[in-house]
């Protein structure tokens, strides 16, 4: 199968991004990685793409006037880059209509929750302070609402009785590791269709 062009867009860590590069290498995601942009140069996903040889994008948030002049930076590499679909892996800024409009359909993102439960920040603190007992992981596309774009796949976690944020957040995110490559996976095999709310899995 002929593999798609992606490009991740991440702010921090990066373990999804470390994710999506070995779940290509081992040949399970037919996708070629383009690009990283970060807008956080002390990232430490620069150091994963750079040990993966993948090109480094960044966008420093910190050096713009306004959030408006950084998005117009932001769009304008992302439209240089130009891949099949952005992979939204940690990236902790809201996307600004503009990007979401010129990209729609092409991006996706990654939720540490069961949306609709517990958008936005810390989704893991919110479950263990609401008290859930599931929790879990959400890829989605991206439209111009927080975190609440058609969701693509989910994955149930367990939350238990001696979880704090950051004991939920680990148990949660080796279910991300897996959850968004798989996603990735269905896009790059032209298996998804949006279909208003619902994503038809073909
Ligand atoms: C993940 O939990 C992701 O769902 C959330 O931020 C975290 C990023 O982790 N949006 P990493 O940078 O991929 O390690």
């Amino acid at each position: 199968m002929r593999t798609k062009r992606i490009a991740v867009i991440a702010s921090g860590r990066g373990s999804n991004f470390q994710a999506i590069i070995d779940a290509i290498k081992e040949g399970t995601v037919p996708a070629t990685c383009i690009a990283l942009i970060t807008d956080n140069p002390k990232a430490y996903a620069i150091e994963r793409a750079e040990q993966a040889k993948i090109p480094v994008i960044v966008i420093d948030y910190a050096a713009f006037a306004s959030k408006k002049e950084y998005e117009q930076a932001l769009l304008a590499a992302m439209q240089r880059v130009n891949p099949a679909l952005f992979v939204l892996a940690g990236y902790m800024r809201i996307v600004g209509k503009e990007i979401v409009d010129a990209f729609s359909g092409r991006m996706i993102n990654i939720h540490p929750a069961l949306l609709p439960s517990f958008t936005g920040l810390h989704a893991q603190r919110q479950a263990v302070q609401y008290g859930v007992k599931v929790s879990g992981c959400t890829v989605h596309f991206v439209d111009d609402s927080l975190d609440g774009g058609p969701v693509i796949c989910q994955q149930c976690v367990p939350v238990l009785d001696g979880d704090d944020e950051d004991a939920l957040a680990e148990r949660i995110l080796a279910h991300e590791h897996r959850c968004l490559p798989e996603a990735i996976r269905l896009f790059c095999e032209d298996r998804l269709k949006i279909d208003g709310r619902r994503v038809r899995i073909r």
